[in-house]
């Protein structure tokens, strides 16, 4: 704010000081002014002058209160935007008999990828709000197919894929989630082509995509299930790597290597809590207007 102060007033400054230049020359040419009809115009030009240098100090303060209302409002539009998306992604989670914790994890695991790749502005806000909505589409699956503890007959499964379809729908249209939609349209795709819906491959899969789908395997590895318990961080990277060129993009399971320890010794082990303000840090650092 102090910047933009200082800004605004070296513009206005900036105008302003020319005229009041002429102003001064106007006036020591009306002492000077012999002819009648020469300081009588002279006098206009230099009330003129004045009233522009008063108008550009109240315009000053008229622009402070306009920028000042501006950083409110968008401080209470980024504030609807985080509780909106920790909601729906508490309720996805939810759906899934799961607490919200996994997603603020694989968001923050997925954020931290995405910084080192050197991704930032609105690829890293569409690579945060698709990991909060990744499995957005869940929230159509019946309850027998979802929670089934067994295995899934093919006509189950086929439903359990089409929550990637779902959640397209789900968030297609809906202003700021829709920059979501990459990863909620791509994040079963496979570096080989395998992967479902569209059977993409390597770089044809969008970026925030192939980084998310890393955070959310090493998460699932390194948490603790009903069937598991958690992988220590050197097996679940040892998976990893069996998997980069058919699962994972090599070169980003590369760039994980680097970080899986400090990732997993800062977010596996957070409770609830500390994983909501991991992700709240990073949501506000890259969603800042
Ligand atoms: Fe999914």
């Amino acid at each position: 704010m102090q910047a933009f102060r200082r800004r605004v007033a070296w513009r206005i400054a900036s105008a302003a000081l020319p005229l009041a230049l002429l102003a001064a020359a106007l006036s020591w040419l009306l002492v000077r002014a012999q002819d009648g009809v020469a300081a009588a115009a002279l006098s206009a030009v230099a009330v003129v002058l004045l009233a522009t240098l008063l108008c550009a100090g109240a315009l000053y303060r008229f622009v402070l209160e306009l920028s000042e209302e501006h950083r409110r409002k968008a401080q209470e539009v980024l504030e609807s935007h985080i509780s909106m998306m920790e909601a729906l992604g508490r309720a996805i989670a939810k759906r899934d008999s799961d607490n919200g914790t996994h997603n603020f994890r694989v968001a923050w695991i997925s954020a931290a990828l995405g910084e080192a790749m050197g991704l930032t502005g609105s690829k890293m806000q569409e690579l945060i709000a698709g990991a909060f909505l990744h499995d957005a589409g869940k929230i159509g699956i019946p309850d027998a197919i979802l929670l089934k503890p067994g295995k899934l007959t093919p006509e189950e499964m086929a439903i359990m894929c089409s929550h990637v379809a779902m959640g397209e729908e789900i968030v297609t249209g809906a202003g700021w989630l829709e920059g979501g939609k990459a990863v909620v349209a791509c994040h079963h795709e496979k570096w080989d082509g395998s992967g479902y819906p569209r059977q993409l491959a390597g770089e044809a899969i969008p970026l925030v995509a192939r980084i998310f789908a890393i955070a959310d395997v090493f998460d699932a590895l390194c948490s603790r299930r009903p069937y598991k318990e958690p992988f220590p961080v050197e097996l679940a990277m040892e998976i990893l790597h069996q998997s980069a060129g058919t699962h994972f993009d090599p070169s980003l399971i590369l760039e994980f290597t680097h970080l899986s320890k400090h990732i997993h010794a800062t977010v596996m082990n957070a409770s609830e809590d500390q994983a909501r303000a991991l992700m709240e840090t990073m949501v506000r650092k890259h969603f800042a207007a």
